[in-house]
């Protein structure tokens, strides 16, 4: 099978970016959902390809990155950076919320707050991704293309023992698609949220 996947260059930024917005709704489109369509990337793209871009994977098959993966190889010292580096980045396009938080608000304090990545189960399952194709890329194998090239070329070459992600329990579809692709819910998973794999 030929899935067309190759790594991440920055010159990809700006489709993954658009990319991350045509997906970020359980996995439907989000534009226009937030104030600024820039929000999504801002916190769930941006940030790992800036951090990490040799972790990071796209699916072209000749006209540009119809999806992607994103990962950071261990947590905390990406939770590090974030505070160090990103916080401020983000502060100056967003406004620090106050109570009480709206939904958006909410969202905005995740720049703010980048501990929330640490889970309980963080240090057994070190390293994080995100994965989203178009709706043209889906269902097609290359999810699981993505994900076992990064476990298996990239991961487990590190010595990284494990990997886990934050979801959104209502994104049934992508739920399915973790447990076909071997991910469990972690203990401490509140709500089905977070899955892992060693
Ligand atoms: C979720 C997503 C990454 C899956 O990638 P994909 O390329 O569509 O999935 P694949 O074709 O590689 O499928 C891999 C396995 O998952 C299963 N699967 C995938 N989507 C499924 C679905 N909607 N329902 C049931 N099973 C599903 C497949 O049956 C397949 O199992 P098999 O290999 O044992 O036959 C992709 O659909 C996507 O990006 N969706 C939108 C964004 C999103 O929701 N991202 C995740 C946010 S947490």
């Amino acid at each position: 099978m030929n899935t067309g996947l190759r790594p991440y260059q920055p010159g990809d930024l700006g489709r993954l970016r658009e990319i991350c917005v045509l997906t970020g709704a359980s996995g439907g489109d989000a534009t226009g959902r937030w104030s600024t369509d820039d929000l999504l990337p801002d916190l769930f793209l941006e940030p790992y390809v800036t951090y990490a871009p040799e972790w990071a994977w796209v699916v072209d098959e000749g006209d540009g990155p119809v999806g992607y993966v994103v990962a950071v190889p261990g947590t905390r010292r990406f939770v590090d950076w974030w505070r160090r580096r990103w916080t401020p980045w983000f502060a100056e396009r967003y406004p620090v919320p106050s109570e009480p938080f709206s939904e958006e608000e909410r969202l905005v304090l995740r720049g703010y707050e980048p501990e929330v990545l640490l889970v309980p189960e963080v240090d057994d399952y070190p390293a994080h991704l995100h994965i989203d194709l178009l709706p043209s890329a889906q269902g097609r194998g290359l999810g699981r293309a993505l994900i076992e090239n990064l476990l298996i070329t990239s991961l487990a070459k590190a010595g990284v023992p494990g990997v886990h992600l934050t979801m959104d329990p209502t994104n049934l579809a992508a739920r399915s698609f973790y447990e076909a692709v071997g991910f469990d819910e972690l203990p401490s998973g509140a709500l089905g949220r977070w899955i892992a794999r060693r």
